[in-house]
């Protein structure tokens, strides 16, 4: 039997790429730093039957209509706000991703913007490297505030809201959350406490945000959110720019309503190098890098190839994002391999 035909968007880490190319018939756009354009995924997707793709790479109608064979849709990423789930549960097209191998790689980078945007790191590098480090040890040099014993808000408490709920218990912090679901029992073992949003915003130190972006989530953290948080307070974002109004939080780190922010996604990616948040002295800002640890990017590409390469097995890929998608066309009908 002929192999399923592939189209990789992306060099991607091995193991996952000699999975692929082991078990398919692959075509990869042939660079590891950029993406293919829409025109070449328009193009190269015609004949295939999976999609390996980044989170860079939209897919939506249009991609799906251009690829009459496609099966299978598997993203190296944990979001997938980048794929329309609803077009492609209706194709009878499997969506899956690649959780809980990045959640440690994404709660550490949490934690280090938390300690970097306190502890004003980056601007301290900078004062050194600029030579304005021209006065000698002083009570209230660079001073921020400490986090033993202050309040971290988390927004989402999935598997990475509850690391970073895990890990900063370390620290002697407080810890809210605000969630979709309520967790009773993550609450009984970390000793965390449920509040809605405006409490949650209200109450907080620190707002760390680890939402999906969604229909619902979008520009969730908007001026009436941020004028809520103490004019103390940080904004932590290491889930996805669009889940707060970008204009609306620079007129708060203009205006003081809140303190500061550490910010590792944007609406817009790359960030233009002109964009006035790069202007403000009170954010730190990192390229979206949270998962970006060896060890997670790796086992991320694997987990990719292992969800394309189970489900033309006919097995449960290893996360699958559209479940409604096993009544629509069964694995069974599916197995290639
Ligand atoms: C990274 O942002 C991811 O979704 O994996």
């Amino acid at each position: 039997m002929a192999k399923p035909k592939v189209y990789v968007t992306r060099i991607i880490p091995d193991p996952g790429l000699s999975i692929v190319k082991e078990n398919f018939d692959v075509e990869i756009h042939d660079s590891m730093d950029y993406p293919p354009s829409r025109e070449e995924i328009l193009e190269k997707v015609k004949d295939k039957d999976a999609i390996l793709c980044l989170l860079t790479d939209k897919i939506d109608e249009k991609v799906m209509d251009a690829a009459p064979n496609l099966k299978v849709i598997s993203t190296m990423s944990v979001g997938y706000d980048h794929i329309d789930i609803e077009a492609a549960t209706k194709r009878g097209i499997y969506v899956t991703n690649t959780p809980g191998v990045l959640t440690d790689a994404v709660a550490e980078l949490t934690i280090g913007l938390l300690l970097a945007v306190t502890r004003r790191i980056v601007e301290a590098d900078q004062l050194i490297r600029k030579g304005e480090w021209n006065k000698p040890w002083s009570p209230l040099f660079m001073t921020g505030p400490e986090l033993k014993g202050k309040t971290l808000g988390i927004i989402g408490l999935g598997g990475i809201g509850t690391a970073v709920a895990r890990k900063v218990k370390g620290f002697g912090m407080k810890v809210i959350y605000y969630s979709r679901h309520r967790k009773e029992d993550l609450e009984k073992e970390l000793g965390i406490k449920y509040v809605d949003l405006e409490a949650l915003l209200k109450e907080s130190d620190f707002v760390s945000l680890h939402t999906a972006l969604t229909k619902d989530t979008y520009h969730m953290i908007g001026e009436k959110e941020l004028k809520m948080m103490k004019n103390t307070a940080y904004l932590i974002n290491t889930a996805r720019g669009a889940v707060v109004d970008t204009e609306a939080l620079i007129k708060a780190l203009k205006e003081g309503w809140i303190a500061g922010a550490a910010l590792d996604v944007f609406e817009q990616e790359p960030l233009p190098p002109k964009h006035p948040i790069t202007k403000l002295e009170n954010v730190v800002l990192a390229p979206h890098i949270g998962s970006a640890t060896i060890e997670a990017r790796t086992k991320m590409a694997e987990m990719s190839a292992k969800n394309l390469l189970y489900i033309f097995q006919g097995k449960m890929p290893l996360s699958l994002v559209n479940k409604e998608v096993l009544n629509i066309r069964p694995l069974e009908k599916i197995k290639m391999l």
